[in-house]
């Protein structure tokens, strides 16, 4: 429907901004996406040292794939049609229009989506995240496992979500392909505290 493609629009244009962009501007710190991974998220954020930017950037980026499906439920779209509206804001995380479609890797975004999708998926995803993040110190390796453990996950509990949470946790394990490289060579960035 019209609605729909509008609301994916909609979608696609807030997932284009980048909380990390933004709120490194607002706070007069240097653009994320000049050190560390040069990755705008909220990891990279963290590398800065500044822990209140990082955690305001996770809730950012989150927020607004939270709330783009939680809009879409509001409007009284199916599921299956609430996710495929996430994966427009994600789309825009990762493509942004604003950054000349140079964006993140879509794991807040895609955890926001999750949120409101089904808040289970969403607890076990978080879960695999700060455990994985609690033994390794590494963020990238959380965000992979998080989203290995999505697919059976979806599959056995919400089949009819299936297709949109699989390509969402695809599409976010093929943007951390050169911290995927880095895993193998074991010189990935780790977190030290
Ligand atoms: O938030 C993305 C995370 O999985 C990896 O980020 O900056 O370590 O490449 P980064």
């Amino acid at each position: 429907s019209l609605e729909f493609i509008l609301l994916s629009c909609a979608a696609y244009l807030l997932g284009s901004i980048s909380f990390a962009v933004l709120l490194a501007r607002l706070s007069r710190q240097p653009d994320p996406r000049s050190f560390g991974s040069r990755n705008p998220g909220a990891s990279n954020m963290l590398r800065l040292g500044k822990r209140w930017l990082a955690i305001a950037t996770l809730l950012g980026d989150t927020g607004k794939g939270a709330l783009v499906v939680w809009l879409a439920a509001r409007l009284g779209f199916e599921p299956v049609q609430q996710a495929w509206v996430g994966l427009a804001a994600l789309a825009g995380h990762i493509l942004p229009l604003y950054h000349r479609f140079h964006g993140g890797k879509g794991v807040a975004t895609a955890a926001g989506v999750l949120l409101v999708l089904s808040w289970p998926a969403a607890a076990l995803t978080a879960l695999v995240w700060v455990g994985v993040f609690a033994l390794r110190a590494t963020a990238s390796l959380a965000s992979l496992a998080a989203c290995v453990a999505l697919l059976p996950w979806t599959a056995w509990h919400s089949p009819e979500l299936q297709i949109p949470i699989s390509l969402m946790a695809l599409v976010v394990v093929l943007r951390h392909r050169l911290n995927i490289g880095r895993l193998i060579a074991g010189n990935e960035n780790r977190f030290r505290f």
